[in-house]
């Protein structure tokens, strides 16, 4: 191919290591149809005939059938998938082949290929998401009365519902999804026709080729738009974020899955038992889920990294773009399929879910609320609570075991209601302000999810 400046041979070691056959044959689909739009312009332009438009198109669905088929194999010797389409197309159709590559360069056809390619993995991202958060929120319609204490430190606070915690993290995939949607049309910029840095001689048609592919417009600046890999770095953010909501819930799974809380039991299908220890179920799953978020924050930091202080326009430091992107979009892919299962078939321990909240005093909020309402200013009753509470503890009871003989040396404002006001259950339907987790409250959220999602759903 190098046949032209340079006349001998490269070295076989240096060939190999030049070479990214390995990881961007994944894209012979976007190339091939970056290709066929590309013959289609030059055609309409009259760079090329009718008739070489024709054969080159023909050639290019032949390559993609067959490897789609597996009839053709990529040739692990070839430099990249770009190269091998031209070599093998060339091959089989002969000399028109060799124009394929009029008015473009690898600069802008590797660049045009990796946007294609994410942003297809942008769609079956989002669509991963979505099912995440529709189990998510079938768990929260389930448990929108299953008390459980929420935490702050780690210190059990106030009651809240299952379903309410659920429903936390739907949020934060609905943001996922947000944040992919708005990335994704920084990925969906056309730079073919940029070729090599500067644009070309060719009367070329930009915004013909970038409509046959779907994209929203063209880079503006031949210079950027051969060099940008913003996209990349953008996704890979966006997707750390993912990674970073994922291995939260993740961690919550293998708390509540131990001894210590019992909130929840894992399926045998999604643990894994221990070599030597014959009780031991492990949340393997959940912990690997947490450990390659790791990974993920590693792929956006080494692309970061490899982009840092690199003059314009392409260097070969950008083909290492691919590995960690492909990476990223692989991991959460893998992580995102196996949370839905493991999370729907789980089993909700509401017995001890509601144990842990009759203890540890999360109604001693609602015991100061309880005076404030009779009419105390809330830091006077923040201490007669604060003062029950300790006396509790010294003599190993819960705040509805006090009787109300006892409340009333604290205060002459406590009288038979205050049980009523201190009941777990109580407490949470009484937190109905808007986002709070009382039943109301968590069935707006149901459906603020569900519409978010449904309105999303024909977007890609
Ligand atoms: N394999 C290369 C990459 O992934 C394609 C672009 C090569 N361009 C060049 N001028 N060597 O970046």
């Amino acid at each position: 191919m190098w046949a032209g400046v340079t006349a001998g041979e490269t070295d076989r070691l240096a060939d190999d290591f030049n070479s990214s056959i390995r990881f961007d044959s994944r894209m012979f689909r976007e190339d091939i149809s970056g290709s066929m739009a590309h013959a289609a312009m030059l055609a309409s332009r009259g760079i090329i005939t009718d008739r070489d438009c024709e054969l080159l198109n023909e050639g290019l669905a032949g390559i993609l059938e067959d490897l789609q088929s597996g009839r053709l194999e990529i040739d692990p010797n070839a430099e990249d998938i770009h190269m091998f389409v031209e070599q093998v197309l060339t091959e089989r159709i002969g000399e028109t082949g060799k124009k394929l590559h009029t008015a473009r360069s690898r600069n802008d056809q590797v660049a045009l290929d990796l946007r294609m390619y994410l942003r297809g993995e942008c769609d079956e991202i989002s669509r991963l998401i979505r099912k995440l958060a529709e189990t998510l929120t079938a768990l929260a319609e389930e448990h929108g009365d299953t008390i459980m204490p929420g935490y702050t430190h780690l210190q059990r606070a106030q009651p809240v519902s299952f379903g309410h915690y659920m429903l936390a993290y739907a949020m934060m995939l609905l943001r996922d999804l947000d944040r992919l949607a708005d990335c994704r049309k920084r990925i969906n910029v056309s730079p073919i026709g940029c070729c090599a840095l500067a644009g070309t001689t060719y009367d070329t048609d930009r915004r013909m080729e970038a409509e046959l592919l779907e994209f929203d417009g063209i880079a503006m600046n031949s210079l950027d738009g051969v060099s940008d890999r913003d996209f990349a770095v953008e996704l890979m953010g966006a997707l750390s974020i993912v990674m970073m909501h994922l291995s939260r819930l993740s961690e919550e799974l293998i708390l509540w899955a131990s001894w210590e809380f019992g909130f929840i039991s894992l399926s045998d299908a999604f643990t894994t038992g221990s070599s030597i220890m014959p009780q031991k179920r492990n949340a393997d799953m959940a912990e690997l889920i947490r450990g390659k978020t790791g990974r993920v924050y590693g792929d956006l930091m080494g692309l970061l990294t490899t982009l840092k202080g690199l003059p314009l326009a392409y260097n070969k430091d950008m083909q290492e773009d691919k590995e960690g992107v492909f990476d990223a979009c692989d991991t959460v892919k893998m992580c995102l399929k196996i949370l839905s299962p493991i999370l729907r078939t789980m089993t909700v321990r509401k017995d001890n879910m509601l144990k842990a909240a009759q203890k540890g005093f999360i109604n001693a909020t609602d015991l100061a609320d309880y005076l404030v309402k009779k009419g105390m200013p809330f830091r006077n009753a923040y201490k007669i609570s604060g003062s029950l509470v300790a006396a509790c503890i010294r003599t190993d009871r819960v705040l509805e075991e006090v009787p109300i003989e006892e409340y009333r040396e604290y205060s002459e404002l406590f009288a038979e209601d205050l049980y009523e006001a201190i009941d777990l259950k109580n407490c949470m339907e009484k937190r109905s302000s808007e986002g709070g987790t009382s039943q109301a409250s968590v069935e707006k959220q149901i459906a603020y999810v569900r519409s978010v999602l449904n309105d999303d759903k024909d977007i890609h």
